[in-house]
């Protein structure tokens, strides 16, 4: 991962530069990264805040159809590990946001390209907030911190960006062992026994959550006993 790496100072989204470069036939693990973005996205329609100081990076990877749903697991371990690397006590948030201290220091947003029915390739987006101070910034800074902030230093992006390549490249090799990857995602997960509400077929649903299942859903049991899994979307730990 990143021995392929294309480098711009100020872009509009990584995400647009690493798709180009799939369609032109990039090899797998061919990465963007990014001084800064100007239309940094995020999951769900919503924006990515991007200023210089933080990491904006996005991952080209082709793994079968059949595995693309480990795929928020695999990016979201690799960066919790890069953050332990570097001394941070993170945890996972269902599925793939990661918080230092109950808040948001990184996201994930993974855009997949199906072609004639098969997986094309994926698109992995990494936001890790690294050397900013998330206070000055009024849209996010009651629910998201940076690592400057929590280590009271900065870090090299560059040094965060070789460990987060490394850790992705070390956990998407064991792609092929989901039970593996669903351990060490669920092992790490802050939501896992937390009160949550979340949106289930457009309804909302409030509940603990209990565990992850083979396939990555939430499990979350209601207040009558009965258990309801999330597939996809958000979900709010209260
Ligand atoms: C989220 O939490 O909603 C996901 C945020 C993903 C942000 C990253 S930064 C690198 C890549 N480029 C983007 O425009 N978005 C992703």
């Amino acid at each position: 991962m990143g021995r392929e790496l294309r480098y711009l100072a100020v872009t509009t989204s990584t995400q647009d530069i690493a798709r180009e470069l799939a369609e032109e036939g990039a090899p797998e693990g061919t990465a963007v990264i990014a001084g800064e973005q100007q239309s940094g996205r995020g999951r769900m329609g919503r924006s990515w805040l991007s200023p210089s100081g933080g990491l904006a990076t996005s991952i080209i990877l082709r793994p079968p159809l059949a595995r693309a749903y480990l795929l928020p697991a695999v990016s979201s371990v690799a960066v919790f590990s890069t953050l332990a690397n570097l001394g941070v006590k993170a945890g996972i948030k269902w599925p793939n946001d990661v918080l230092i201290a109950g808040k948001k220091a990184c996201g994930i947003l993974i855009e997949n390209a199906l072609k004639a029915g098969e997986l094309g390739y994926s698109i992995v987006g990494i936001g890790i907030n690294v050397n900013f101070d998330t206070g000055s910034y009024p849209e996010i800074a009651d629910i998201a911190t940076s690592l400057s902030v929590q280590l009271g230093h900065e870090v090299p992006v560059g040094e965060v960006a070789l460990q987060l390549y490394t850790e992705l490249e070390d956990t998407y090799s064991k792609i092929d062992d989901p039970d593996l990857i669903i351990s060490a995602w669920s092992q790490n997960m802050v939501t896992i026994g937390r009160r949550v509400s979340a949106d289930f077929y457009g309804n909302r649903i409030d509940g603990t959550a209990e565990g992850v299942n083979r396939q990555g859903n939430l499990v979350v049991r209601l207040a009558d006993g009965s258990i309801k899994e999330i597939v996809a979307g958000d979900v709010t730990i209260k």
